[in-house]
Formats: structure tokens, C-alpha cells, sequence
């Protein structure tokens, strides 16, 4: 029977007597594993976990600093590095899901690596891996499969030579959310839905230019902003919108239009693996589908995503 409590009370003791004075570093992401894993840390060592939020540019609208404010807010000695440009002109021209992902990947351990060379004698990494990244990422290194090469496990260049510290790897997410709990995180963020590392890249079908990250940003802010107020958000386990390379014709006043079409996905699941497609009603669907369109430069339609996992996966890409 797990109690959040004396997890706590163990996993700090045993983090100071590991990590006694070192220096250690951390990749915030503005999920709720990082979070908990710095906070976590942080009652162990303070000021000695040095960490690290990098914005990528394919983050939701206004996240980085939002997340990054609440960081501090936190007591957190955190540093935001604001890399965006260098990750979208790295993507440019890039269409290929997997291609986009490997891109996304190295250029946020080149970055996180530059990073990590201005803290001095820094010895650790710490990672908020939890356990079903652990299964999930012997199970997609099998010879043939790799279905997405998620890449927040592993994949380390030998040249950082830090020690590997992960304070929630025998977790499952709910007990996760409850250590949060017991450490006083804001509820807010321990109850955000899961977001994927590579972020908006992926919901970007096709290649990724700053105009569509923009669009697609302000119609996500429309659909999730709409989940919370109509009092939904709570109810969905992940919810995003996708981006397609198509566009359909429309009429506005008089005028013909050739624009962008949008697909919302909401999903009830317990882990990701498998998923169903959530009955949202109606008529939130009409006025998050009109709010869209009218709010949104670029887009004349939207479209609903009816498809369970398996054999549709959550994300497009
Ligand atoms: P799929 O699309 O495989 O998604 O049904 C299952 C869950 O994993 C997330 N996801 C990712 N997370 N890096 C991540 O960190 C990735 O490359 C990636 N691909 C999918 C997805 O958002 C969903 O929660």
C-alpha cells in the first residue's frame, strides 16, 4: 500500500545521503514527473539542483514563461533557456514523424549539454523518469519496432559523463501525482494532461514552419481554454489539436476561402496505451469549433478525431 508521505520522508533521506554536496542537474519540462522530481530533490539538496527549462518553441502558447514564472514561484533554482529559433530552423523543411523527433531530440541535448557545462563540477543528472518509461523504453528498442522512439529515456551522449539519479522510477503516475500531492505542488499543474516531449512538432502535419506553430498554438489555447471553462478538462486525459496539411475551401461574406483544417482529439485513457475517443458534447464542440474559426486567421474548418487506440494511436504522428 503506497503512502505519499513516507515515500517522501525515505526518498529525501535517501537523496542526501547519495548525493551528500554534489551539484546535480535537471531538464524541467513543465510536466508534472520533472516537476515532482525537482521538487523532490530540491527539499534533499536546495540550491544544488541546478535546473534547467528549455523552450523549444513547440511549447503551448505563452507556456514557457507561464511555467517558468511558476518555477520560481516555486522556490526552484531554475533557468530558462530560450532556444526556439534554433530548434524551428533546425525542422525547417523536415516532414518525416521520425526525422522530426531525432531533430528535436539531439538539439535538446546539444542544448541542455552547453547548458550543463556552465554549472561547475557539476556530478548527477536527474531524470523524472517513471516506471512505465522504464517498460516502455526496453519495449520499443525491439529489432524491428520502434514505434516512436520517445525520447526523454536514455539516449545520452557518452561525452556528458554524469551519474544518473531517478528519485521516481518505481512510481506509477497516480502514485506520482500524489507524492506532488503531499509536497504541495499546485493541484493545476499535477493535474495537467500528459504532453509529448517533441511537443507541437507532431501535431504539425507535414513540415514545420513559425506561421503554423502560431496557428496552431492560438486554436490549442481555444480548445483547452474551452475544456476548462465548460468544466471538461478534469474529465479528459489528453486533449490537443492537430494541424493538417490540407485545405479546404469555405465561404466568408461573399468571398471564397482555400484555409488551413483543424483536428481536435480528446482522449479518456490510464496510461496511454490504449485509448478511446471522448463523447464531448455537442455543444461545446459547436462553440469551440465556431470560437475557432472566427478567433484563428487561417483556419475555416474543424473536424473531430472518432478514433480509438488501437488502431489509431493518440497523436497523428
Ligand atoms: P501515441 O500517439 O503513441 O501516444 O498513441 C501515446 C502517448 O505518448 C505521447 N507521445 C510522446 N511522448 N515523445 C513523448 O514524450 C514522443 O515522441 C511521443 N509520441 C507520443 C502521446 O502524447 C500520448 O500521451
Amino acid at each position: 500500500n503506497f503512502t505519499p508521505n513516507a515515500f517522501v520522508e525515505e526518498m529525501v533521506a535517501e537523496l542526501k545521503e547519495k548525493l551528500q554536496d554534489d551539484k546535480v542537474v535537471l531538464g524541467l519540462s513543465g510536466g508534472v514527473d520533472s516537476t515532482v522530481a525537482a521538487v523532490l530533490l530540491h527539499q534533499a539538496i536546495g540550491k544544488n539542483l541546478y535546473c534547467i527549462f528549455v523552450n523549444n518553441g513547440l511549447l503551448r502558447k505563452n507556456e514557457f514563461q507561464n511555467v517558468l514564472d511558476q518555477y520560481k514561484g516555486m522556490g526552484l533554482n531554475v533557468k530558462g533557456v530560450d532556444s526556439g529559433d534554433r530548434f524551428l530552423s533546425e525542422l525547417a523543411g523536415v516532414s518525416d514523424p521520425e526525422t522530426k523527433r531525432k531533430i528535436i531530440g539531439r538539439v535538446f541535448i546539444e542544448v541542455f549539454d552547453d547548458e550543463s557545462h556552465l554549472i561547475e563540477n557539476v556530478k548527477w543528472l536527474a531524470q523524472g523518469t517513471i516506471y512505465p518509461d522504464v517498460i516502455e523504453s526496453v519495449s520499443v528498442k525491439g529489432p524491428s519496432a520502434t514505434i516512436k522512439s520517445h525520447h526523454n529515456v536514455g539516449g545520452l551522449p557518452d561525452y556528458m559523463k554524469l551519474k544518473i539519479v531517478e528519485p521516481l522510477r518505481m512510481l506509477f503516475k497516480d502514485e506520482v501525482r500524489r507524492v506532488g500531492a503531499s509536497l504541495g505542488i499546485d493541484p493545476e499543474l499535477l493535474g495537467r494532461h500528459p504532453f509529448p516531449g517533441p511537443g507541437l512538432s507532431i501535431r504539425i502535419l507535414g513540415d514545420i514552419t513559425p506561421e503554423k506553430v502560431q496557428i496552431l498554438q492560438d486554436v490549442d489555447k481555444v480548445f483547452i481554454d474551452g475544456l476548462k471553462s465548460w468544466g471538461l478538462y478534469d474529465k479528459v486525459w489528453q486533449a490537443g489539436a492537430i494541424l493538417l496539411p490540407v485545405n479546404s475551401v469555405g465561404v466568408m461574406g461573399d468571398e471564397r476561402t482555400y484555409e488551413k483544417v483543424i483536428a481536435l482529439r480528446a482522449v479518456e485513457s490510464t496510461d496511454g496505451m490504449t485509448a478511446d475517443w471522448v463523447h464531448l458534447p455537442y455543444d461545446f464542440l459547436m462553440k469551440v469549433s465556431n470560437d475557432i474559426i472566427n478567433k484563428v486567421k487561417g483556419v475555416n474548418r474543424v473536424v473531430y478525431d472518432i478514433s480509438s487506440k488501437p488502431p489509431a494511436t493518440i497523436e497523428w504522428e
